[in-house]
C-alpha cells in the first residue's frame, strides 16, 4: 500500500498517514474488516519509521475508523460506511483533502455525458425492468421459485475440484498461458460427439468455445446488427436475450409462443411485412414456458426461415434436461437449408459459474464470431476448459446430469401435482416437459406485481412474467422454477401460493412489493 505524503509540510508524518487512510477508508477504498498492513511493512513502504506508522495506526483507532488486536494487526472497522460520490470519484478527491492545497482545477467530469448510446439503453432497459419487476429479498424460511438456475446442491463439486487439480498438475504451463480463441481442442472434439446424440453432426472447426450463451448472444449480435434492424423474437421469451439485441439498437418484433412452439403463420406474416436480421428462438425447454417445439413447427419455421432467408439463432438447451418419453433433437439438427445458428452451455447441465457454452455455426459465420470474441476477451478460460473436458471423458457430466435430470423431473411432478390439488380453476399454467420453469396465467384482471406483494408476505416468491415479454404484455402472468426448490418444500411453496392469490382476490389492488431482486435466468 502506498499512500502520498509531503515531507516539506508542516503537518507531522504520522497525522498525515492517519488522514490518507482515514480518507481510503470514508470512501470505500479500504473496505470494513480489511486488514490494514503490518505496520513495519507500511513504514518500509513510505520509508518512514515504524513508529510514525503505529502512532497514525493508534489514532486511526482511537478516532473510531479502525480496530486493532494484539497478535492479530490493526483492521478496518466493519461498521464503517464508505460514502461514495458518483460526481465525484476517488482519485480527484484525493488532491483536493491530501493536506497539499492542491484541489482539482476543474468541475468533476460529467460522466452521464459520454456514455455511448449502447449503454443509455441499458440503463433505460434496466430502469423499465426495475419498474416492471419488483424486487425479492431472499429470507430465512422463503420458498423461492424465482431464480430460473440449476439447484447448487446437486453440484459434483468434489469431484470437479478433483480434475481441476488434475489438469492444471498435467497441463498447467500451457492452459494458464494465452490461449486459441477457438478453445481447447479437445473439449471442441468431445463436444461435436456429444452433439452427435442429440442428432446434431458438426466438425469440431464449426464449434467456438464461449463464455456462456450470454456471451453467444453478444457476439452474435456484435456480427450481425445494426442500429435499427430488427429482431424477431418469441413471445414470451428470455430476457436477457432481448435485451442484449436491445443494447445493439435492434427492434424487437414478436412472434406469439403457441404451445407447439412459435407461431409459424403470424412469422409468416412478419416476414412478408418486415425484414428481420434475425430470428432468436428456444426449441426445446423454453424458458419460461418449459414447453418444446414440435418437430412439424420446426420443420414448417425452417422452411419459412430459408425461404425468406432468415438465419435463426436457436438458443439451445440441453434435451439431457427433458423430462419426457422422447428427448427433442436440436432444430439445428433438422436444418437442411443452413440457416440455424445453435449455442449450447454447461450452465444447466452442470454449472453456470463456469461460464462456458458453445456457439456452432457455418465456417464463414464462425470465423467472424471467433474474430468479434478475440476483440472482447481473447479467449475463454483453457483451463476450465480442460477441466470440463477431463470431467466429461471421465463420463461425470452424464452420471451428473441423469441425476440433476430425475431430481428435476421430480420436483416438476410434485409442482405440477401440487397445483392442480391448490389452485381454482382459473388459473392456469404451462406443462413443463424440460428446463427448470413453468409460466402460470392468473385470473383476469389480476397482476402478478400485486400478487408478488402478498405472496412475499406469506413467504413464498416467483419471477413476474413481464420482463419475458415485450413492452409491458404478460401482466397477469409469472414464472415458477422448480428446479431450485427442495422437493419436500413444493406443496408447502404452493399452499402459500394459493393463499396468496385468495388475498389478491379479496384485495387486488396494493402498494407494490418491496424492493427484492428477481433474478432474469
Ligand atoms: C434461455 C436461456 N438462454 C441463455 C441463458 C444464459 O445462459 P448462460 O449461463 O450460458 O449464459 C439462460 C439462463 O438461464 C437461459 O434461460
Amino acid at each position: 500500500m502506498n499512500v502520498p505524503i509531503d515531507r516539506k509540510s508542516p503537518v507531522p508524518l504520522a497525522r498525515q498517514i492517519q488522514a490518507q487512510l482515514e480518507r481510503l477508508i470514508r470512501e470505500g477504498v479500504l473496505a470494513p474488516g480489511l486488514k490494514l498492513p503490518a505496520s513495519r511493512d507500511l513504514a518500509r513502504t513510505l520509508g518512514v519509521n515504524r513508529a510514525t506508522v503505529v502512532l497514525a495506526y493508534e489514532e486511526l483507532v482511537a478516532a473510531g475508523w479502525a480496530r486493532s488486536h494484539v497478535g492479530q494487526g490493526t483492521f478496518v472497522l466493519e461498521s464503517v460506511r464508505p460514502r461514495v460520490s458518483a460526481a465525484a470519484p476517488v482519485a480527484p478527491a484525493r488532491t483536493s483533502r491530501d493536506g497539499n492545497g492542491h484541489g482539482p482545477a476543474h468541475a468533476p467530469i460529467n460522466w452521464a455525458a459520454f456514455f455511448s448510446r449502447s449503454a443509455r439503453i441499458v440503463e433505460s432497459e434496466a430502469e423499465r425492468r426495475r419498474a416492471l419487476t419488483p424486487s425479492i429479498s431472499a429470507e430465512a424460511g422463503m420458498i423461492s421459485f424465482a431464480g430460473g438456475m440449476p439447484d447448487s446442491g446437486l453440484f459434483p463439486t468434489d469431484a470437479f475440484r478433483r480434475v481441476l487439480n488434475d489438469v492444471v498438475r498435467d497441463e498447467g504451463e500451457t492452459l494458464l498461458q494465452y490461449y486459441p480463441v477457438a478453445g481447447y481442442p479437445p473439449l471442441r472434439r468431445y463436444l461435436a460427439t456429444y452433439l452427435l446424440r442429440f442428432g446434431l453432426e458438426v466438425r469440431p472447426d464449426d464449434i467456438l468455445i464461449v463464455n456462456g450463451s450470454q456471451q453467444g448472444f453478444d457476439l452474435i449480435a456484435r456480427t450481425f446488427l445494426d442500429p435499427g434492424d430488427a429482431v424477431a423474437i418469441e413471445q414470451p421469451t428470455y430476457p436477457r436475450a432481448m435485451q442484449v439485441f436491445r443494447a445493439f439498437g435492434a427492434q424487437l418484433l414478436g412472434v406469439p409462443w403457441t404451445p407447439v412452439g412459435p407461431d409459424v403463420e403470424a412469422l409468416e406474416g412478419l416476414l412478408a411485412r418486415r425484414s428481420p436480421k434475425l430470428l432468436y428462438c428456444q426449441p426445446t425447454c423454453h424458458n419460461p414456458t418449459g414447453l418444446t417445439m414440435s418437430p412439424e413447427t420446426a420443420d414448417r419455421l425452417l422452411a419459412t426461415a430459408g425461404r425468406h432467408q432468415v438465419p435463426v439463432i436457436e438458443d439451445g438447451f440441453d434435451a439431457s434436461l427433458y423430462y419426457g418419453t422422447r428427448p427433442p433433437g436440436p432444430l439445428k439438427a433438422r436444418d437442411r437449408e443452413g440457416v440455424v445458428v445453435y449455442i449450447g452451455t454447461f450452465s444447466k447441465i452442470l454449472f453456470p459459474g463456469l461460464r462456458l457454452g458453445w456457439l456452432v455455426a457455418p465456417p464463414p459465420v464462425i470465423e467472424r464470431l471467433a474474430a468479434a470474441k478475440q476483440l472482447a476477451d481473447l479467449h475463454t478460460s483453457a483451463l476450465l476448459q480442460a477441466a470440463v473436458h477431463r470431467f466429461c471423458e471421465r463420463r461425470l457430466l452424464e452420471r451428473h446430469a441423469a441425476r440433476a435430470a430425475r431430481e428435476y423431473a421430480r420436483r416438476r411432478t410434485l409442482l405440477l401435482e401440487s397445483l392442480r390439488r391448490r389452485l381454482s380453476d382459473d388459473v392456469t399454467w404451462t406443462e413443463p416437459q424440460g428446463g427448470f420453469s413453468m409460466l402460470l396465467t392468473l385470473p383476469d384482471g389480476m397482476s402478478a406485481n400485486v400478487l408478488l406483494t402478498r405472496a412475499l408476505q406469506r413467504g413464498v416468491a416467483f419471477a413476474p412474467g413481464a420482463p419475458f415479454f415485450l413492452d409491458g404484455a404478460g401482466e397477469r402472468t409469472l414464472r415458477l422454477s422448480f428446479s431450485s426448490v427442495p422437493s419436500t418444500r413444493i406443496d408447502e411453496g404452493v399452499r402459500r401460493l394459493a393463499e396468496a392469490i385468495k388475498d389478491t382476490r379479496r384485495q387486488p389492488r396494493a402498494r407494490s412489493a418491496e424492493r427484492v431482486t428477481v433474478p432474469l435466468v
